[in-house]
């Protein structure tokens, strides 16, 4: 069974989704916030699910805070990190420390829309589609390997709430998914730095990338 620890500072909507898909091989050992009012808290623990929080105001840098984090995420000796709406830019040392185990949901199409307000700034640059993208972490903010994206509408009466709302739906879709590719083993960097997926059992270097046709689901 692979342990997943899930990072979290609010809602946790992403989160409840991945333990809500009950990933085969899979198992959310904890969910720890950086905001101790962080709402997703309450869900983890109603389905008993360990909590913690590391508070980043008691920190004096970043680097203090970070230590402290990988701390008490490597109590859990995850096999995989989530960060499902963890709103703090890691250091380079976490995210190396984590490398090639480490996801990020990101509320854009990248490389479109790197950073914060996405569904604003999608609205305003006037694009037709919109949408997530689920990726592995590297030091450059949202710019790691990309494992799966979903793709949404941009429709002419969208305000950022309604556009934000149909990404999110996808978002919950997506996660799970890629979730469960890393924990079955399906996932691989190739050496240029992009994301293959392998069927099930595939040997390590024997892995393919799947062409998909238009109207086929991803799976
Ligand atoms: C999501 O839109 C995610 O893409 C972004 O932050 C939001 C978190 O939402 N990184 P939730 O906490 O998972 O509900």
């Amino acid at each position: 069974m692979k342990s997943i620890v899930i990072l979290i500072s609010g809602r946790g909507s992403n989160m409840e989704a991945i333990v809500r898909a009950g990933i085969p091989g899979g198992r959310v050992a904890a969910v720890i916030s950086n905001r101790p009012e962080a709402a997703g808290l309450a869900f983890a623990t109603s389905h008993g699910i360990a909590t913690d929080v590391v508070d980043h105001r008691a920190y004096p840098s970043r680097e203090a805070f970070d230590a402290a984090l990988a701390e008490v995420i490597d109590r859990y000796a995850p096999d995989l990190v989530v960060l499902a709406g963890f709103m703090r830019v890691l250091t380079e040392g976490l995210v190396r420390r984590y490398d090639g185990r480490l996801l990020n949901i990101h509320p854009s199409l990248l490389p479109s829309f790197p950073g914060l307000h996405t569904h604003e700034r999608a609205l305003e640059a006037g694009v037709r589609v919109h949408g997530a993208t689920v990726h592995f972490v590297t030091p450059s903010l949202d710019c790691g390997p990309i494992v799966v994206q979903a793709v949404v509408p941009v429709l002419p009466d969208d305000d950022a709430d309604r556009l934000a709302a149909r990404v999110l739906a996808q978002e919950h879709r997506i996660y799970p998914q890629a979730v469960a590719w890393f924990v079955s083993g399906r996932l691989s960097i190739d050496p240029v730095g992009r994301v293959l997926l392998g069927h099930e059992g595939a040997a390590p270097g024997g892995m393919i990338v799947p062409a998909l046709d238009d109207d086929q689901e991803i799976s």
